[in-house]
């Protein structure tokens, strides 16, 4: 049997649930096992060989269940090979750049130098209007980001067959 994966993930929208399972996919194709849950839903991550942790990003944090996955599975993930990805950025153009160099959540980099991750990535997102709440469409009109699904599923692909590779 292959390796053990947890993808465990937080999504508001629903837009990070489908890339957190279109890496588990990928996983499963190469071989692996792959378990894909809501972060506040993960159980047993010790009994896992590998993590894969990902979050939506609003206002440049993290979503409070990837924060509280991280802050309560730090020794786990410390000593397991792990991953962590965020979408967020939506228009054309690579996610780092466009989100002027912002890669990881500040208050959690103290975090994830201990876990010292095997990769960190950054993967456009998806904003729905008729989805948000009226703040967030405000906020959105405000910034005027870009409207529509940006994900880049060869991108998250590719990610996903490095993670693969290295757990071979
Ligand atoms: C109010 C609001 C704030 C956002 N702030 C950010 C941000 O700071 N950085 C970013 O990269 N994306 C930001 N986004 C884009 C979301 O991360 C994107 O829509 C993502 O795909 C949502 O994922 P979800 O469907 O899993 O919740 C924001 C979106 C909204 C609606």
């Amino acid at each position: 049997m292959g390796k053990r994966v947890l993808i465990a993930y937080a999504s508001k929208y629903g837009s990070t649930a489908e890339i957190a399972e279109r890496i588990g996919q990928a996983l499963r194709e190469a071989g692996l096992q792959a378990d894909v849950l809501p972060a506040e839903k993960a159980a047993d991550v010790a009994g896992y060989d590998a993590v894969v942790l990902g979050s939506a990003v609003y206002a440049g944090s993290w979503r409070k269940e990837a924060v509280e996955f991280l802050e309560s599975h730090e020794n786990v993930m410390a000593k397991r090979p792990t991953w962590f990805f965020s979408s967020g950025p939506t228009g054309e153009g690579d996610p780092v750049q466009m989100m002027k160099g912002w890669r990881f959540p500040e208050a959690q980099k103290p975090i994830a130098d201990r876990i010292r991750p095997n990769d960190i990535a950054f993967f456009h997102g998806d904003i729905e209007m008729k989805k948000l709440n009226f703040a967030e469409k405000l906020i959105v009109k405000g910034l005027k980001a870009p409207v529509g699904d940006f994900r880049d599923w060869a991108a998250v692909s590719a990610w996903a067959k490095g993670i693969a590779d290295a757990l071979k």
